[in-house]
Parts: structure tokens; C-alpha cells; sequence
């Protein structure tokens, strides 16, 4: 086993297989990686694979080609997973002569024929993106999660969300004065998108990773660690394991680590595999900039803008919020 850190370090990473260390992260081709994975191993893949956009890290190919090549990875990836695993694909679009392919649509037939079950199609919203001219602007992907079997584990409590009226209460009938929801908070359902929007303001679950997020970095199509922390603590118990064929910057690598989970891994493209590396080590430090799961985007209140207003209708706008 290569280690990554000195001894001083509190996280082992090795790059090949094994099961001492708290991350193995592979640089190279996945399926070289999966060979050397037991069967049903891993308790949690979490992806995001190449789209066949023609990125820096894809050769174009027709969509049946790239189903095609996708799919002894997703045979590899199902022959790995516990009877009692999950399975979290994200994706968008496939744009070929600016017609759109919904690359979920297409994925679910595979997954499916393997005998994988769908527990949710998230619809993942945010808010930057290209302008699109001759068809409205595309602002969400998908996770398409699958379990192997019946019997998964699913864990809502540490992914709830605040609730929009917290100290609400039961106010009539037997449960008067009781509150009427979780006090934990409430399920973030199956869309990821704005969890408040009142005047100006815009408070966002997940923003997608652009110039101006905190973890940005050279990759184009990184996705934000907390997307993965959600489906991590959700979706394993502490000290599972969580696989990312596709790892890119090592986004689900930092996410399992943060959480207690093991991470197996891999990238092919060497300069992603060296910003993978600094960022973890960055994370072993406590200097990785990131945004943590369930912190609102900070925009004003409204309440300035109310402060600006004419006297009469900042009472009148005062009286519309409360
Ligand atoms: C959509 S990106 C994933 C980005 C990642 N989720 C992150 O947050 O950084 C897909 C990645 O898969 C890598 N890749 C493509 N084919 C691969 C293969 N056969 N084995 C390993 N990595 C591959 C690409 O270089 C690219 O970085």
C-alpha cells in the first residue's frame, strides 16, 4: 500500500485495492480498479459519469455506443454492491445538433435489466448555467437512486432540512398544542432546488459548483461534496463503503471521509487525480474550502430593501412577513 501522507496524517489513501486504508483512490481506468473489488463490497456507488458532452475527458460517440461502453462499468459497479447497497447515478442531458437526450431516461432501461430497484429520481435544480437561445435554459440533472434489493438502508434524520414553520403546533384535537412536525426537520424530498423564496431572496439546497463556489476548481463538471454527504449519510451507516467510478476532483472521496465511511475511487485524467490528491490532503489539514450541507446561500433578508422604503409601506410590508 502507497500512502499518500506522512503518519501525522489522520486519513490512509492507497492507490491500489485494499481494505487498509480509508481510501484507495486509483488512478487509471475504473474497470482496472472494480477487477480487484470483491463482490458485493461496497454499500454505496455514487456517480456522476461522463455525459459524451465532449469534454477534455471524453471522446464523443454516438448515444448507442455510449450506452454501450457504459455498461460492462455498470455490471461491475452492480456486481460489487451489497444485497443491501444503493446505487446513485447522477447525469443530464446528452445534446446532440441541439436535440436533447435525457441520459436518465436512457440509463434506467440498464439498471433495470440488472434487477435494480428505483427509490427516488431526484430532480437536482439549481441556479447557474449556460443561456440557452433556441430552447429555454436547462437548470437540473438527475440522481437516479437505485437499491439492490428490498431490504437498504435509509436514513432520514441526519439529511432533514429545516422546516418552513418549526414551532408550528397541533391546534386543535388530541394532539393540541403538540408540535405538528418532526422537530429534526423535515424530509428534503426528492427535489433538491430552492428551500426558501420570499421577496429578493433566494435560499438555495444545492448549488452547482461554479466560478463562484467555494470548492471550484479546473474541473468542469465537479459535483458539490454536500450533494454526495446527503446521499452518503443517508443512504450508509458510518464506516460503509462508498464507491465513485468517475471521481474527477475526489468530491465523493471528501464527502465519505467526512462522514466516517471508507471511499474507493478512481480517475483516469492525471491532472485531476493531483487536484484530487491536494484537496484530500487539504481535508486531512482542515483547510479544504467547503460549503457544508444544509447552509443556506447568503442573500439579504429583504429587510434592507424594507428599510429603504417609505415609512407607510415599510409597516405595511412588515405586517405581510409576519
Ligand atoms: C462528470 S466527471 C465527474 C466529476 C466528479 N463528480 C467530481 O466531482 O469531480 C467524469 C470523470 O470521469 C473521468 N473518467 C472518464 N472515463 C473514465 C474511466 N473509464 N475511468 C476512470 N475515470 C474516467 C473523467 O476524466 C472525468 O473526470
Amino acid at each position: 500500500m502507497t500512502d499518500l501522507f506522512s503518519s501525522t496524517d489522520r486519513v490512509k489513501v492507497s492507490d491500489t485495492y485494499t481494505t487498509h486504508a480509508d481510501a484507495v483512490f486509483f488512478e487509471g481506468n475504473c474497470m482496472t480498479l472494480l477487477a480487484d473489488v470483491p463482490s458485493k463490497s461496497v454499500d454505496l456507488v455514487i456517480t456522476s459519469p461522463p455525459y459524451n458532452l465532449g469534454k477534455k475527458y471524453e471522446k464523443t460517440a454516438s448515444l448507442q455506443e455510449y450506452l454501450k461502453n457504459q455498461e460492462p462499468v455498470i455490471a461491475e459497479l452492480d456486481r460489487v454492491l451489497a444485497s443491501t447497497g444503493s446505487l446513485c447515478w447522477q447525469v443530464g442531458n446528452y445534446v446532440h445538433k441541439g436535440e436533447v437526450f435525457p441520459l436518465d431516461v436512457y440509463f434506467y432501461e440498464i439498471f433495470k435489466r440488472l434487477g435494480l430497484k428505483l427509490r427516488n429520481r431526484i430532480i437536482w435544480r439549481f441556479n447557474h448555467g449556460l443561456h440557452a437561445s433556441k430552447r429555454f435554459s436547462g437548470r437540473y440533472e438527475v440522481i437516479l437512486w437505485f437499491t439492490k434489493g428490498d431490504a437498504y438502508v435509509f436514513n432520514l434524520d441526519p439529511v432533514r432540512i429545516p422546516a418552513k414553520y418549526p414551532g408550528k403546533r397541533y391546534f386543535k384535537g388530541p394532539k393540541r398544542g403538540q408540535l405538528s412536525g418532526n422537530p429534526l426537520g423535515k424530509n428534503p424530498s426528492d427535489v433538491w432546488d430552492i428551500v426558501r423564496q420570499d421577496w429578493e431572496e433566494e435560499v438555495w439546497d444545492i448549488p452547482n459548483v461554479k466560478a463562484n463556489h467555494p470548492e471550484k476548481t479546473a474541473h468542469p463538471c465537479q459535483f458539490p461534496v454536500e450533494l454526495v454527504e446527503r446521499c452518503v449519510l443517508a443512504l450508509t451507516q458510518p464506516d460503509g463503503i462508498v464507491c465513485d467510478p468517475y471521481c474527477g476532483v475526489g468530491s465523493t472521496i471528501i464527502a465519505a471521509l467526512q462522514h466516517h465511511r471508507k471511499a474507493i475511487a478512481a480517475e483516469q485524467d492525471a491532472s485531476y487525480v493531483a487536484i484530487a490528491r491536494e484537496r484530500i490532503r487539504q481535508f486531512t489539514q482542515g483547510t479544504l474550502p467547503l460549503r457544508p450541507l444544509g447552509r443556506p446561500i447568503h442573500k439579504p433578508t429583504g429587510k434592507e430593501r424594507i428599510a429603504q422604503m417609505p415609512l407607510e409601506w415599510q409597516k405595511a410590508a412588515e405586517a405581510d412577513r409576519s
